[in-house]
């Protein structure tokens, strides 16, 4: 059974000065119940968009979608009863502890006093919390903190969560945490829908994936299924800036081996059948002409190399480029 159906799902902002953004072109994916299933791509690509719809926060503009069986236009209260959300930012109140924070969570969902003092302590032992959650937030480590958002995340044992971003900005220590719990969390029966944009982690922890850029899915498929997709090695070069990596890949390209050239930045990325056999002979061919490269790397197809493949760019350098702008 599908726990996430939508059709052509899509959303346009526009502000006051009439300028719209089609944050979501018209999203359609199935997310099957008992699956990690994980929205990644670029910032501004759209996931939070797409899972602020999810979760009944945001009115599409177009398109269909039903969540955990109910219909997203008319049944959202219904949906809202059965699943949880930790946004990027995580809402947390600083002031108060993490007990607290998490004891009007569950008031909130409509549980007693005592009901909910049960299941905080119950959620605190399950996510190991007890050594923090009495004192105040404003006192927390980052991942302390995250660990704490996914915990009022579950409060009310939903049968989906919905995490935005839940190991961003983390030391690899607490991201590594984060993901213990995510998968414990699965493990115990939760179906889980994320957004991240590390391919590492969506590679390794992810059932599915969809890659999405600018609003739409480019690709969708298990991360083997979409590395698949890339049949053959990767040679990753560096050059100098005076090299002209535009001459160097037109003449890379006649060689029969390769089956396709990608520049991001001041690297060249070489698709190629067995990829141990066709480096010496490239290798060759540049050292004929005098070039050399400063790096050179032959790898397995990643996520990014399919990233790259579809839409010309790597994640990893829009990724660069967005922290720039910020
Ligand atoms: N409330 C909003 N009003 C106008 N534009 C928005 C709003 N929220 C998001 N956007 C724009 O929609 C695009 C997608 O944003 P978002 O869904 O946050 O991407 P992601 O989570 O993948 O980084 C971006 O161009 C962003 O600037
Ligand atoms: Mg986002």
């Amino acid at each position: 059974m599908s726990i996430i159906h939508t059709e052509k799902l899509r959303k346009v902002f526009s502000n006051k000065e009439e300028r719209t953004v089609e944050a979501v072109k018209g999203i359609s994916l199935d997310v099957q119940q008992g699956e990690i299933f994980g929205l990644l791509g670029p910032n501004g690509a759209g996931k939070t968009t797409t899972m602020r719809m999810l979760c009944t926060l945001l009115t599409p503009t177009s398109g269909l979608a039903s969540v955990v069986g109910f219909d997203l236009h008319t049944q959202s209260k219904e949906i809202r009863k059965r699943i949880g959300y930790v946004s990027q930012k995580g809402g947390m109140e600083i002031v108060a502890t993490g007990r607290e924070n998490i004891m009007l969570q569950a008031q909130l969902y409509g549980m007693s006093k005592t009901e909910a003092a049960q299941r905080v302590t119950e959620v605190i032992d399950r996510l190991r919390l007890s050594n923090f959650a009495d004192r105040k937030v404003i006192t927390y480590s980052g991942g302390q903190r995250r660990i704490f958002d996914l915990a009022s995340g579950i409060i009310h044992t939903p049968e989906l969560l919905f995490l935005d971003e839940p190991s961003t900005g983390l030391d690899p220590q607490s991201r590594a945490r984060v993901w213990e719990e995510v998968v414990g969390l699965h493990k115990a029966g939760t179906t889980i829908f994320l957004t991240t944009h590390y391919l590492e982690e969506a590679d390794a922890l992810c059932h599915r994936v969809a890659i999405v850029d600018q609003g739409d899915i480019v690709a969708l498929g298990s991360p083997a299924e979409l590395k698949r997709q890339i049949a053959g090695d990767i040679i990753v070069m560096g050059f100098d800036a005076e090299n002209k990596i535009e001459e160097i890949r037109n003449l890379i390209n006649k060689y029969e081996r390769v089956k396709e050239t990608q520049i991001a930045d001041t690297s060249l990325h070489v698709f190629v059948d067995k990829g141990d056999q066709a480096l010496p002979v490239i290798i060759q061919l540049l050292n004929q002409r005098g070039i050399t490269p400063t790096t050179i790397q032959l790898s397995r197809p990643s996520l990014d190399d399919v990233f790259l493949k579809l839409t010309g760019r790597s994640l990893r350098e829009s990724e660069a480029s967005a922290k720039k702008d910020r």
